[in-house]
């Protein structure tokens, strides 16, 4: 376990909030706002992203929950999607957001998208990520809502962890 004082901060919690605003401004122009919205929040790392983003969206929108994992406890992405819990229902040509922290290789969106692609009969399914790791990227997938750019550090804090901890963090710190 790293020391907390080693940690750097990269965005501050003020950022964080106003640019995640910035994001549902986008969201809210990009759909029809009379039209529902199901949000699909990918446990654990997009939770604190997700519920910050729903507070501004101004369509109906529907809650979902799934929960996958690529990383073990290392920092280097195994190429591998663990699926832990993947019940999502049937969309039935509605719209559907993915809400992730961040893509990184691009693998476990490239998973869970062709999943609901084949899977949920929504009309369309797009991706909202926190970070964007666009140095990393193994898989052809863009997203098409993204807050912030990030080059290739191991970053923490606001929902993203380095082996489970540093979560709660209201911040994104890295360590040098
Ligand atoms: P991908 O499948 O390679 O795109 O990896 C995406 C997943 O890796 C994310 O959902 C994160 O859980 C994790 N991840 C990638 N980069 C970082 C990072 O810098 N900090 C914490 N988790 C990360
Ligand atoms: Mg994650």
């Amino acid at each position: 376990m790293k020391k907390i004082e080693e940690l750097k901060v990269l965005i501050d919690k003020k950022t964080l909030a106003n640019r995640i605003k910035e994001l549902a401004v986008e969201i809210n122009s990009t759909y029809d706002n009379n039209s529902t919205l199901n949000l699909i929040c990918v446990l654990k790392g997009a939770v604190m992203f997700y519920t910050e983003l729903i507070k501004h969206l101004k369509m109906p929108v529907k809650m979902e929950f799934v929960r996958l994992s690529s990383y073990g406890s290392s920092t280097q992405s195994k190429g591998e999607v663990k699926s832990l819990n993947l019940s999502l229902p049937d969309f039935e040509g509605q719209n559907v957001l993915v809400v992730e922290d961040i893509i990184d290789t691009g693998l476990t969106l490239d998973f869970l998208v062709k999943f609901i692609k084949q899977n949920c009969q929504a009309k369309d399914v797009k991706l909202a990520v926190l970070f964007d790791k666009k140095c990393a990227r193994k898989y052809d997938i863009k997203p098409d809502f993204s807050a912030f750019q990030v080059d290739d550090k191991f970053i923490v804090g606001f929902g993203l962890d380095y082996e489970g901890f540093y979560r709660n963090l209201d911040y994104i710190g890295y360590f040098e």
